[in-house]
């Protein structure tokens, strides 16, 4: 996808921190933006009425999806596992069926995400993720592990696609476009921050990046300690 103001991107997950974010890069950089969430949310995106067109819909909804993604170049899709009826899986397997032929293809996830199994994750990361996902299981709450399964969907796609793993977020100014590495682990990762605006704003990023084709950059932000104490290497971009 090029840079063109005539580019129509549409967000899936609109409604929410991130959706929103993406909404306002988008509109910045020109695009035509068509934006996909769940029909009692709609009114959270008041802010931007005669500026983006809404599908209310569940992001799951294959008629939904398949309406919204028409003439898109780009979709960016919020991947969320709620509920324990496959809600990412079906959400991941909905937008690589149906966006259009060439599309850019980009997905937001966690750093729990691995595609190799290279990550390095600390004992006190797995430990809060195991629980966190039996308990949300147990609750009925959420299933990690559906993240997990839409992850390897798109994986296995031949589509343009970009897997984008954010660390933990918080809130603020933005402090630029985040860098990003391979894995885990890797010492330009270790602050584990990034502001939940700069998470967008990579998203969008990434659907004019031809060296993010495929990839699935684990992102801090260019601020953090750990991104200021580390000189470049082949395998960190700080484009
Ligand atoms: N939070 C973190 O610390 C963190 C860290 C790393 C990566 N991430 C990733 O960042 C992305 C966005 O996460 P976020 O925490 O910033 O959240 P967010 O942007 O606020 O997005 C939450 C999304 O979940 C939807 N949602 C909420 N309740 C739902 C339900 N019961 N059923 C279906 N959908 C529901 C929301 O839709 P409505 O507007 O309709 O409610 C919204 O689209 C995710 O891909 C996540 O894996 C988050």
């Amino acid at each position: 996808m090029t840079t063109s103001t005539s580019k129509r991107v549409c967000i899936v997950g609109a409604s929410g921190k991130l959706g929103r974010y993406m909404i306002r890069h988008c509109l910045d950089r020109g695009y035509e933006v068509v934006g996909v969430c769940r029909p009692e949310s709609v009114g959270k995106l008041a802010d931007f009425e005669g500026q983006i067109c809404i599908e209310p819909g569940r992001t799951d909804d294959r008629e939904v999806i398949a309406r919204a993604v028409r003439g898109c170049d780009g979709v960016l899709t919020v991947l969320v596992p709620f509920g324990v009826r496959d809600y990412s899986s079906g959400t991941a397997g909905a937008v690589l069926d149906l966006a259009e032929p060439g599309a850019r293809l980009v997905f937001s996830c966690g750093w729990h995400i691995t595609r190799d199994g290279k990550d390095v994750y600390s004992l006190g990361f797995r430990l809060l993720l195991t629980f966190f996902t039996w308990l949300a299981r147990l609750l009925r709450f959420a299933d990690i592990d559906d993240q997990v399964r839409a992850c390897d969907r798109i994986f296995a796609s031949d589509r343009d696609w970009t897997v984008v793993r954010g660390s933990d977020l918080e809130e603020g100014e933005s402090e630029g476009l985040p860098v990003w590495s391979e894995h885990v682990g890797d010492p330009i990762l270790a602050s584990n921050r990034t502001r939940r605006v700069d998470f967008a704003r990579f998203m969008v990023h990434a659907l004019t990046d031809e060296a993010l084709v495929r990839k699935v950059p684990a992102i801090v932000s260019r601020q953090s300690a750990s991104a200021l104490s580390y000189s470049s290497t082949e395998t960190v971009s700080l484009a």
